[in-house]
């Protein structure tokens, strides 16, 4: 079950995180894949974790909010049997304290990156007889949480552009469904703990991990292993969904 042998899969972000345990599951799973992130340390770190673990890996060093780089990375590459667009930023901020420049960047990375990786990817999966998408949502575009304007407006799109392509490449044999994650202790968490309660890093972690009912965040595996599933031949009745994995945040909460 779950084998990924001799399958191309795309992940973004592939560096850190969420994006980085998706790529080691992958290739535990028999798959080639192709990690891009903006930083090349990471990205290279990724690679040679997987190569140390038997498996096959290539860096691409590449911005998603650059159409052109996005475009070259992905023909370079050829053939794409699945993606999972990983990459994003984290913003704190309600709508008064959102400059525009906070909320451009923030749609620059988590919208337009996923809309590049997108346009880019579907001509070759068309091309190649089908493929599998993935692309992470998150609670807040469901959720009314607190202090996510910018990065809330982000993930809502994200699903809405989900359903879209889903529709769209449905008889291309293109499957595409999102994921919606509580917090997962990542770098991601800690650096926007760092960056927006410097002192108070603890008391927000603890904090935070309450918030979801099952008393903590999630663990990057195990948000991988539910993107593997839907990214698998045996998800092949799933597509234009958006599933949550958020120890009961969404239904437990009350
Ligand atoms: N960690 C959480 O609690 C959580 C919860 C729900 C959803 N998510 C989503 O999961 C995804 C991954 O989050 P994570 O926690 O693994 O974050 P992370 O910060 O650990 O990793 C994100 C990676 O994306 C890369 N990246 C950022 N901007 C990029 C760009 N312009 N081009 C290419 N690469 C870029 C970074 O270099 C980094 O390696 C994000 O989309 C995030 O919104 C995270």
């Amino acid at each position: 079950m779950f084998e990924l042998t001799d399958k191309v899969a795309l992940v973004t972000g592939a560096g850190s995180g969420i994006g980085k345990a998706v790529a080691l599951t992958f290739a535990k799973q028999g798959a080639q894949v192709q990690v891009l992130d903006l930083n090349q340390e990471q990205a290279l770190q990724t690679v040679s974790e997987i190569e140390h673990a038997g498996g096959k890996a290539t860096a691409h060093v590449c911005d998603v909010t650059n159409h052109q780089q996005v475009i070259q990375v992905f023909e370079s590459i050829g053939t794409i049997n699945i993606l999972v667009n990983s990459a994003g930023i984290s913003h704190i901020g309600r709508v008064d304290t959102t400059s525009e420049q906070d909320f451009d960047r923030v749609y620059q990375v988590n919208v337009k990156g996923v809309y590049n990786c997108l346009f880019a990817a579907i001509p070759v999966m068309r091309a190649n007889g089908g493929g599998a998408i993935l692309n992470m949502g998150s609670i807040a575009a469901v959720i009314g949480l607190p202090d996510r304007f910018a990065y809330s407006m982000s993930k809502g799109a994200v699903q809405a552009m989900t359903m879209s392509v889903a529709k769209d490449y449905i008889h291309d044999n293109i499957r595409c469904n999102s994921i919606s994650p509580a917090r997962v202790h990542t770098p991601f968490v800690d650096g926007f703990l760092a960056k927006n309660y410097p002192g108070q890093e603890q008391e927000m972690f603890d904090k935070l991990s309450k918030t979801q009912p099952i008393g903590r965040m999630a663990k990057p595996d195990e948000i991988s292993k539910l993107i593997l599933y839907l990214c698998s031949d045996e998800a092949s009745f799933i597509t234009g969904n958006d599933y949550p994995i958020d120890g009961g945040f969404i239904k437990l909460n009350n």
